[in-house]
């Protein structure tokens, strides 16, 4: 994965006059595309009243899941603490909800505006173990700069 051209595409699909939707969406897409490992690339939206991810844009086959409570699976656990969570092999562990069976790996990676947390990147992948720091510095990277989409 070549990140310094998915950085620069990144900057030009922000600052294009598209709403956040639109944004989020061409990220997805530009993400699924450039890495081969990411299978499915999609946001979950934080809605406060109801304490619930709430699935914005994403890329790849359609779900089930489109509204995950706050501590449940992969997703819910990363808005309740905050950090990036790799599952390099999702059969081993227990609070994981399952999309797809093609399904092996998933990164999460939270998007923080103001120290609390608004959104999150999810990257399911039918590889086994394919995460690595390079996934985790480029993806955290992308959440500062969608970060003030949620102002
Ligand atoms: N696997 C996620 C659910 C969302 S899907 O991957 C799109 C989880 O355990 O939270």
């Amino acid at each position: 994965m070549n990140i310094e051209k998915i950085l620069k595409e990144i900057s030009e699909i922000i600052n294009s006059n598209q709403n956040r939707n639109d944004i989020l969406q061409s990220v997805a897409k530009l993400l699924k595309t450039e890495v081969a490992h990411y299978n499915w690339v999609g946001f979950y939206i934080f809605d406060k009243q109801s304490q619930t991810l709430i699935l914005g844009s994403y890329v790849g086959k359609a779900t089930e899941h489109t509204h995950i409570p706050i501590g449940k699976g992969v997703c819910g656990q990363v808005a309740q603490n905050k950090q990036t969570m790799i599952v390099q092999d999702v059969s081993a562990i227990d609070n994981y909800i399952a999309c797809s069976l093609d399904v092996l790996s998933e990164i999460v990676v939270p998007i923080i505006l103001n120290n609390e947390f608004v959104a999150e990147i999810d990257i399911d992948s039918h590889a086994q173990a394919p995460f690595t720091s390079a996934d985790k510095e480029l993806l955290e990277q992308i959440a500062l700069m969608l970060t003030h989409l949620f102002v």
